[in-house]
């Protein structure tokens, strides 16, 4: 069931070194090519990165876990592939919400496929241009790294409003989220 398949989603940071499946990885996209979009514009491009050449260079562009600063894959454990989410400026100017969305599709068929994710917004999207040989009209709106899975992170309760994630003395990492009761209502906020 999808509910059981999201809600079992964790980002993944650490990735084994084994090659991602190319059929997978065009799943991922064709997933993204049919998911929802503002006013049907279908702004969004896609690239596939799996040459070992570009993953190395793609890899210094990426920042990772803001809230630990010292957990971050290593070159053994970096991702063995990326898609790039791009906007087409020639269709639309921005990328409104559809970037997220296709992000999303793109976990999550990963996932189903036994698969890591960590979508990326902290990327240095100049040199990324550079490196992806973009033209003028095409700007990088998110990274999804990608790659099996060499860590399990856990889903944890928000305590005293802390959201930030954390390791425990194993090294599993916690990811606090926070509860229904706090985050939704019937009909209106008051009741
Ligand atoms: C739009 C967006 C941008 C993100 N950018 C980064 C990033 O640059 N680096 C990173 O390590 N994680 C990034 N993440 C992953 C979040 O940190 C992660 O989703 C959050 O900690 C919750 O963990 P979960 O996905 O396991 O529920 C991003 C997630 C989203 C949705």
């Amino acid at each position: 069931m999808i509910y059981e398949k999201i809600i079992a989603r964790r980002t993944i940071r650490k990735y084994q070194n084994k090659p991602v499946p190319k059929e997978v990885l065009i799943k991922c996209v064709d997933a993204a090519r049919l998911s929802p979009s503002g006013a049907n514009r279908q702004p969004l491009k896609y690239i596939i990165i799996n040459d070992e050449e570009q993953l190395r260079k793609v890899f210094p562009l990426t920042k990772w876990a803001g809230y630990l600063p010292n957990y971050y894959p290593t070159e053994e454990e970096m991702p063995r592939a990326y898609i790039a989410i791009l906007l087409d400026k020639n269709i639309r100017e921005n990328p409104g919400h559809d970037a997220g969305i296709a992000a999303m599709a793109i976990s999550m068929v990963a996932f189903d496929h036994g698969l890591g994710s960590c979508i990326l917004g902290a990327i240095d999207r100049e040199k990324l241009k550079e490196v992806l040989k973009l033209p003028e009209n095409l700007e990088v709106v998110l990274l999804v790294a990608l790659g099996y899975p060499a860590e399990q992170p856990v889903v944890d309760e928000v305590k005293d409003g802390d959201i930030k994630y954390w390791l425990d003395e194993n090294g599993v990492l916690h990811v606090p989220k926070r509860s229904l009761e706090e985050v939704m209502r019937w009909n209106t906020w008051t009741s």
